[in-house]
């Protein structure tokens, strides 16, 4: 059994669908039914800073609160798929912010969070304004994914831009139909 885990990093605000989970909607409808989906919004969630203990701890404790959610969600999931606009050539803040946490939970004592995390699917959907500008940030998310022996799956893009700027993409949307189904 498959269970999708749509993490959306969009900072509109709440209420407010940004184009790059509007491109993920139109991907996840053609999952299979069996497939299960859950839907995070990253910015619903209580995610601090991150505090690198490597050289002073050493290990962490297992989260609580919030991110303990995001870290059981994360091991439930097959395939992750990170529903992400490109900011600043790069990875939004609420991402990247969970994405540093892993780095601690790689170092929470019994926990396999390496040993856990191969083999699962790493997608990405994303829109911006320039897909060759997007690059950098799915190059890091590749790196990312190799890193943890995860299998990292080729990006979807399509242009965003104001809201529902991607539903002209016709492109985009044509490929979203086929996404996940390799
Ligand atoms: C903080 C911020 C930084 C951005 N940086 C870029 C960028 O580097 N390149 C680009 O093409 N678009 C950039 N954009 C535009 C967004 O990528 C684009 O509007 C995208 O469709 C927003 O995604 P969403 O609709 O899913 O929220 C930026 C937008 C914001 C708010």
């Amino acid at each position: 059994m498959s269970r999708f885990l749509f993490l959306t990093a969009s900072t509109r605000e709440p209420g407010h669908t940004g184009n790059s989970e509007t491109l993920a909607q139109r991907a996840a409808a053609s999952l299979p039914a069996d497939a299960e989906q859950a839907w995070l919004r990253l910015a619903d969630y209580a995610i601090p800073s991150f505090v690198d203990l490597r050289y002073t701890a050493g290990s962490y404790p297992r989260p609580e609160g919030d991110m303990a959610t995001l870290l059981d969600e994360t091991l439930a999931a097959t395939d992750l798929v990170f529903v992400s606009p490109v900011y600043w050539f790069s990875i939004p803040s609420p991402l990247k912010t969970y994405l540093d946490h892993w780095s601690g939970w790689l170092r929470v004592p019994g926990l396999e969070f390496k040993e856990k995390m191969a083999g699962k699917r790493l997608w990405v959907i994303s829109t911006s304004g320039n897909r060759e500008r997007a690059q950098p940030m799915f190059d890091s998310y590749r790196l990312c994914a190799e890193f943890l022996a995860m299998q990292a799956m080729p990006p979807l893009w399509g242009k965003g831009g104001a809201p529902e700027a991607v539903l002209a993409d016709g492109e985009a949307l044509a490929a979203a139909g086929s996404y996940f189904l390799v």
